[in-house]
């Protein structure tokens, strides 16, 4: 029999189609956190428009999808490595760092685990505490010694949602700076957040020589399946290291048209924000009279807590919905829950069937 890979995240409509003997389209999928405008016109346009050239390589330098990038980030050009997702990015700095010890916030998203399990990298845990609404504050300073090669940051934090402030950020810099730490600020889901500038770490990368920036066109322009992500360093011996460290053709043709034509829809951006804000208020609110602890969100899901003794994940699936439950984070277990925000229609049915549960 074919040995399935050991999963660890939400998004699996197609195992759970196959539990349930139903067609995975008919899952209504709360459990990955997509912008739900979905692909943007220009973006599919751009795709059917690519494939008149897909029998040819694609430039293994990204170089004008690197532009483009540069453009919507405002940051040099050539601190920018695109990569298949920002999953890859991960997995090519520990490949290229190969650090010995790493540091990992918890909960957080387990593909730094992975990637330094890989390499048998020994990970330490910083736990962030519930009675802090797990905000990331200056205690990690304590963990991070001479010892630490790494240390993941993401923000906002998934799982949780949680913000690190950028004031917070820059002690951590400086400190790691003096241990020789490099530090990776996973920003995947920035672009959610109303006011970005004021907590991205972007404007500290020709500063922070030990500072790279993870971020996907995943999440905010609805491109999980294309995969697409990028990491952020102005630090060359890293850049050209991570490039290194990998294969060439790594972004394919059609992901490259996918990334250019994206960061040019401006209005859909700023339209897909303005929904995902109201319906974010619409589902705390709903969610909030229910016996759920909710931890404020900043981004395009929501974190909570289930005060009954109830496996959640389970009723609801019975209604065809499906939600990620965060017992298998590390530092979190079975009572904690995190569900995306989507489109009216099925966040109305989610508050219905969590009502009649609850
Ligand atoms: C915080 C975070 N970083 C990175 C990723 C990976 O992104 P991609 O799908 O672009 O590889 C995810 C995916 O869930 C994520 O949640």
């Amino acid at each position: 029999m074919i040995k399935i890979r050991n999963y660890t995240h939400g998004a699996d409509i197609y195992t759970t189609a196959i539990e349930l003997d139903i067609s995975e389209n008919s899952i209504i999928d709360f459990s990955s956190n997509i912008n739900p405008y979905g692909l943007a016109e220009g973006v599919k346009n751009s795709i059917v428009e690519s494939l008149e050239y897909a029998d040819r390589y694609p430039d293994f330098n990204c170089r004008a999808l690197s532009a483009a990038l540069s453009e919507y980030e405002n940051v040099q050009k050539d601190y920018i490595f695109c990569s298949n997702g920002a999953e890859e990015s991960i997995f090519r700095i520990v490949n290229f760092l190969k650090p010995k010890n790493a540091l990992v916030i918890a909960p957080t998203f387990s593909e730094y685990e992975h990637a330094l399990e890989a390499i048998g990298c020994n990970i330490n845990y910083h736990y962030l505490k519930e009675e802090n609404d797990f905000i990331l504050d200056e205690d990690i300073l304590e963990d991070i010694t001479q010892e630490t090669d790494i240390l993941f940051i993401c923000n906002p934090n998934n799982p949780t949602g949680q913000l690190t402030e950028k004031k917070i950020i820059e002690k951590i810099l400086t400190h790691c700076e003096k241990m020789d730490t490099n530090v990776v600020i996973d920003e995947c889901f920035m672009d959610f957040v109303s006011d970005n500038e004021e907590y991205s770490a972007k404007n500290l990368l020709g500063i922070y020589s030990n500072l790279i920036i993870l971020k996907a066109f995943t999440k905010i322009f609805a491109m999980a399946g294309i995969r697409l992500g990028y990491c952020m360093s102005s630090n060359i011996r890293i850049m050209d290291g991570i490039k290194e460290t990998g294969p060439i053709w790594n972004v394919s043709a059609i992901a490259q048209a996918a990334g250019i034509a994206a960061v040019q829809e401006s209005e859909y951006l700023s339209e897909s924000l303005q929904y995902i804000d109201e319906q974010r208020r619409y589902l705390v609110e709903k969610l909030d009279m229910l016996d759920l602890k909710i931890y404020p969100p900043n981004a395009n899901y929501i974190f909570f807590k289930c005060m009954k003794d109830i496996d959640l994940k389970y009723e609801l699936l019975q209604y065809g919905i499906m939600i990620r439950s965060c017992s298998n984070y590390e530092g979190l277990d079975e009572s904690y829950y995190r569900i995306a925000v989507k489109k009216d229609e099925d966040n109305k049915l989610l508050v219905r069937a969590l009502r009649n549960i609850l």
